[in-house]
């Protein structure tokens, strides 16, 4: 008898023919909340709620807004957020000065947030271009290129006053050399850091799927790019490069960002550093991608496969716009 059958070990499909087998086939991989974390943008008006035009269900809120909304979410399980602050009134100047004045809406929201929701963790981010003239993550020369040694001790001063304002993870996303030892050396001067983590944007591609945010938060470079401190896009050698660096300064958590076209960085920096938790960043152009999907069945399904993916390729926490649909999701499962 001749049979298209060759050997045993050839035969997969006894292996996963229901859901209970098929979740033993994929380890790793689930979603639970604390493998989500909530990107918010927060106004410095405390009242306002407006909707993020290029993000459909994006909304950037004044803090009295922002309570409420996240009461919700954390009720559903949110454990995490990471805070963008936006100005519209403080002055843009050279040195960012307004990224940790005392007005700054992340410095006055923070003991706030901590006080309405003990068991959210706060991460802060920490970059210069929301709140600079010129629109770079640091500080410049006068030939308009980045001046590494003030922008470094500039980067370190605002990490240190969110983190005195109450963030449990300052997350620096300027992509400056050096910044993450000038950040853990602020904290332990002050005695913080056995209370503050230091969650490095260590592998930042200098990417075009930054758009929305970058609308959202009025922070594009009024002249030049970010090519010069974000890495270029195809080399894997210099994220390899970018980790090993940030894991020597002292990072704690380390990230990839985009998130999906950057899959095989994320596999590379876990073998690589396998005892630091990695996060990854499903940034706004990604976002967008997804949410442009007319059939909400349909979009649900392509964004639990996109974050299954991603933890397959070695994400602990995944950074998503998408977080309170996916706790909506999860919340039923
Ligand atoms: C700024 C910053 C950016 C993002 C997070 N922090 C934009 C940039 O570097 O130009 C991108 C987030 C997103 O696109 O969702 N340092
Ligand atoms: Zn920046």
């Amino acid at each position: 008898m001749n049979s298209l059958f060759l050997s045993p070990q050839h035969v997969l499909q006894g292996g996963y023919f229901n859901s209970t087998l098929r979740k033993l086939q994929e380890p790793n991989t689930s979603i639970e909340p604390h493998n989500i974390m909530y990107p918010i943008f927060l106004l410095e008006d405390d009242d306002a709620v407006q909707p993020v035009s290029s993000m459909p269900n994006v909304f950037r809120y004044g803090l009295n807004k922002l309570i409420p909304a996240l009461g919700e979410l954390v009720n559903k399980g949110l454990q995490s957020v990471l805070i963008f602050g936006i100005v519209e009134k403080l002055p843009k100047d050279s040195r960012g000065s307004s990224a940790d004045c005392k007005d700054n809406p992340v410095v006055k929201a923070l003991p706030k947030l901590r006080q309405a929701f003990p068991q959210l963790t706060l991460a802060s981010d920490v970059c210069l271009c929301p709140y600079t003239s010129h629109g770079h993550c640091g500080v410049l020369t006068e030939n308009g290129v980045i001046d590494h040694e003030p922008s470094v001790k500039r980067i370190a001063d605002v990490a240190l006053a969110y983190a005195k304002a109450g963030a449990h993870i300052v997350a620096p996303s300027d992509m400056m050399d050096n910044r993450i030892k000038a950040i853990k050396d602020a904290l332990v001067a002050n005695k913080l850091q056995n209370q503050v983590s230091v969650l490095s944007y260590s592998c930042k591609f200098a990417s075009a799927m930054y758009g929305p945010f970058r609308d959202t938060m009025k922070s594009s470079p009024m002249a030049g790019d970010r090519k010069c401190y974000q890495l270029p896009p195809g080399s894997a050698g210099l994220a390899a490069r970018a980790a090993e660096r940030d894991v020597a300064e002292g990072a704690d958590f380390l990230m990839v960002k985009p998130g999906l076209p950057y899959l095989d960085i994320v596999r590379q920096t876990k073998d690589r550093y396998p005892n630091h938790p990695l996060f990854i960043y499903q940034v706004s152009g990604e976002y967008a991608m997804i949410a442009q999907q007319k059939d909400s069945n349909e979009m649900q399904t392509i964004l639990l496969e996109t974050l299954t993916c991603m933890r397959r390729a070695g994400a602990d926490c995944i950074i998503t716009y998408f977080a309170p649909l996916v706790l909506s999701i999860i919340s039923k499962q």
